[in-house]
Formats: C-alpha cells, sequence, structure tokens
C-alpha cells in the first residue's frame, strides 16, 4: 500500500486560459492505493458524497483503467468539488503517481500529465491538462497540446472559496466564441507578464498578469459578490486577483506572506456583504504531487 498527497491547482490565472495552472499549498486529496483484482473506489473528506465511486465516472478510476492497474483506491477528499480549485484533476494525479508506483509502470511525470488528464475528461468531457499538470509537476505550468513547460515559482497567495455552485458547463458555456484583435494584443502583453513574473517570484509582475478582459469579465457575472471580493483583495494589499479555474473560487496573488491574513479577511468581508459563505486557504505556491510509504 501507498498514499500520495496532490495539490489543489488553480487553473487559467486570467490570461492563459485552459493553458496556465498552478500548484497550491494547500489544501490536497490524499489517496491511499494497495493492489487488488479489481478497481473500487471509496471516498471521504470534502463534498465527497457528489463524487461517484464507480471506477468508469471516477477520475481516479479511469486512471487506474488507463494505467492497466486495478488497486483499492481510497481518496480523501481535502479538495472540495466544483470549487475551481481543480478537485477531479487532484484524485486524477494523485492516482496516477501512486498507481504508477504501485505497479512500477515506469512513466515519467509528463507522460502521468496526460494519463491523469483522460481522468479528467471523465468529468469535463474534455481531456485538460491546466489542473493535472500543476498537480502532479508542482509549481506553474504551461499546458499545450505538444508538452507542458514547469517552472518554480514562490509567492504568497490567497484561494477564497464562496459557498456558490457553478458548473464548470456553465462556465465554459459564457466564454466568447470570438475575440477582438485588441484583446488578443492585451491577452499575450498579460500572458507574457504573468510568466515573467513566475519566473522572477515578482508578485507585483503576476498581479499585473492575470489581468483578462475576455473570459473573465464574463465568468465573473455568475459569481456572487465577486467585484466585491477582489476590489477588497486589492485594497487589502494584493497585487491581483482573478477567478480560479471555472470559479466560484477567486485566487489573490499577495505581495508578502505578512499581507495574506488581511487580504483573506477583506475577501470574505466582502462576500459576507453579498449574502455569500466563503472559507479562504492562505498559502503558497505547492509542489506536486508526494509519494508517502
Ligand atoms: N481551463 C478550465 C476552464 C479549467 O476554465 O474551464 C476548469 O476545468
Amino acid at each position: 500500500m501507498l498514499t500520495v498527497r496532490a495539490p489543489a491547482t488553480s487553473a487559467n490565472l486570467g490570461s492563459g486560459f485552459d493553458v496556465f495552472g498552478l500548484a497550491l499549498g494547500a489544501p490536497a486529496d490524499v489517496v491511499r492505493v494497495e493492489r487488488a483484482e479489481e478497481t473500487t473506489i471509496e471516498m471521504s473528506g470534502a463534498g465527497s458524497q457528489y463524487i461517484p465511486e464507480d471506477p468508469t465516472q471516477n477520475t481516479a478510476g479511469v486512471v487506474a483503467a488507463e494505467l492497466d492497474a486495478p488497486a483499492r483506491i481510497c481518496i480523501d477528499k481535502g479538495v472540495r468539488p466544483a470549487s475551481g480549485l481543480g478537485s477531479s484533476a487532484a484524485s486524477a494525479a494523485a492516482a496516477a503517481v501512486a498507481l504508477n508506483e504501485l505497479y512500477d509502470r515506469g512513466h515519467s511525470r509528463e507522460e502521468l500529465v496526460h494519463i491523469a488528464a483522460e481522468g479528467e475528461a471523465v468529468v469535463s468531457g474534455a481531456a485538460h491538462a491546466d489542473n493535472v499538470a500543476p498537480s502532479i509537476l508542482g509549481g506553474f505550468t504551461i499546458a499545450r497540446d505538444d508538452g507542458v513547460t514547469q517552472i518554480d515559482a514562490s509567492l504568497p497567495l490567497v484561494a477564497c472559496l464562496p459557498d456558490l455552485v457553478v458548473s464548470t458547463r456553465d462556465a465554459r458555456r459564457v466564454v466568447p466564441e470570438t475575440v477582438s484583435m485588441d484583446d488578443v494584443v492585451d491577452t499575450v502583453g498579460s500572458a507574457a507578464t504573468l510568466t515573467a513574473g513566475m519566473c522572477r517570484d515578482d508578485p507585483a509582475l503576476v498581479g499585473r498578469g492575470l489581468e483578462e478582459a475576455v473570459v473573465t469579465p464574463a465568468r465573473a457575472k455568475l459569481i456572487t459578490g465577486y467585484e466585491a471580493a477582489t476590489t477588497a483583495a486589492r485594497e487589502a494589499g494584493a497585487t491581483g486577483a482573478t477567478v480560479s479555474g471555472a470559479g466560484p473560487g477567486v485566487l489573490a496573488v499577495c505581495r508578502s506572506p505578512d499581507d495574506r491574513r488581511q487580504v483573506a479577511s477583506a475577501m470574505l468581508a466582502a462576500f459576507d456583504d453579498h449574502g455569500v459563505d466563503a472559507r479562504a486557504y492562505q498559502t503558497v505556491v505547492g509542489e506536486g504531487a508526494r509519494i508517502y510509504r
């Protein structure tokens, strides 16, 4: 038997829709695996009652099939489903790393990103790698069809989760089908600024690079209190804030670890003013999936 912890992740980061991803220090899913004749799944933890235990409908079960690695898989959810923090991806990432080790399959971490993305396809309908890549590799990732680039980064962060339901399906439906050349130019500028910021561990550059005028405003409308929460985060010292993944979570980048407490409080108060309960994680850029024996 072995245990793997795989972190929550924040996809998109504003300017990198379906491309950028960031591993968070917390929360995380913890997955235990042991060899078995056939795959079974047992769920516990945050929101586990909403996740199917049928291996054909669960990201971890699909990964087990992809790796031809039948196992008893116990998933302790730390990452709440439908939060915008890559919940299904964390389970897929942990299962891929765990079963690769358990069955000594010898896949590289990059290969496991593609296998875990197949697990993601079951839930989202498309094999996105923008959450599984950072959950497996850690740090900041740029996931494209031709491969994944990983950059270690160090930044203080706040991830705020309002108690709202926004389905990924709805969040994808509101994405505009066309963009203007001005918006393309702006988005390229932001994405480049953000990437430079990650390379330099520079919160000011990363905060500026979150700015994006196509996908984010469309999705913000689905999140009650979003404008107030992101404005409050900036006023409390965050360099920038944006929708985490498909939402409803909101990610804020802070200048220093000491700023996180007031940024978190400001965001919670702003959601509360709109009648929305929320919780906040004061965290950092995290490492990738880790094996415990
Ligand atoms: N890039 C994806 C999206 C992440 O924003 O829809 C959520 O699966």
